[in-house]
């Protein structure tokens, strides 16, 4: 479903989403990417690769299971998968990083489980994702400003059901300290972005 969604929003993901983050979100993934190692990194869920230009030196490899997505998207190494089903051997990456991903999975810990398979001992994942905000009355708030927002978005790029979609997908998960607990990944931090706190950065570590 995910995929097949993004396949249909892929010319104008890049733009809407600047507009509807206010051109904040290269800032939060930059702030994610900024805590991980150097080396060979992943990047799941590359999608158009926005965040290509951020990576610096690193050795980048953009997955994503949208073709439409990766065609637009100018890493040297793009591969066409599932995160719940990585195509990689043991220990092959320093860092993982997914942005604006994890609320489209399949399964969240079939994907945690592949990428601390994928990390190298010590390695670390970065991901950076939206939620609701923490606070119930902010959450309340949000809740009714991204119905509004996001439904006129959609009629307006005549994708409707797709950014539909994306509102009830922000519903879909529980809060990040208990989405990565209990994984073979170690949460080592936690923080919030963004107009009542309603992004989230987390770094996951895998032991040594
Ligand atoms: C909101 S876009 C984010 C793209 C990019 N990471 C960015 O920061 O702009 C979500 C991406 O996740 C991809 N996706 C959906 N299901 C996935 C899955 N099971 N595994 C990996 N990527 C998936 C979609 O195809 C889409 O490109």
């Amino acid at each position: 479903m995910s995929a097949e969604v993004f396949s249909g929003i892929a010319g104008s993901y890049d733009r809407i989403n600047r507009i509807l983050s206010l051109g904040q979100d290269q800032n939060w993934r930059r702030r994610v990417v900024d805590e991980l190692p150097s080396g060979r990194i992943l990047d799941l869920g590359a999608g158009t690769g926005a965040a290509n230009e951020i990576f610096g030196s690193r050795s980048l490899v953009g997955l994503d299971p949208a073709p439409e997505m990766l065609a637009l998207n100018r890493a040297d190494h793009r591969v066409v998968g599932f995160g719940e089903y990585l195509p990689f051997a043991d220990a092959t990456f320093d860092a993982v990083f997914s942005a604006y991903v994890v609320r489209n999975l399949a399964s969240v810990a079939a994907t945690v489980i592949e990428i601390a398979r994928v990390l190298k001992p010590g390695g670390a994942a970065g991901i950076v994702d939206l939620a609701r905000p923490q606070n119930k009355a902010a959450a309340t708030i949000h809740r009714m400003g991204s119905a509004v927002t996001l439904h006129t978005v959609g009629f307006l790029v005549g994708a409707h059901s797709e950014y539909a979609y994306l509102h009830r997908s922000l519903d879909k998960l529980p809060r990040p300290e208990v989405l990565y607990a209990d994984l073979p990944l170690t949460i080592e931090r936690v923080w919030r972005m963004g107009p009542l706190g309603f992004v989230y950065g987390i770094i996951l570590r895998k032991p040594q």
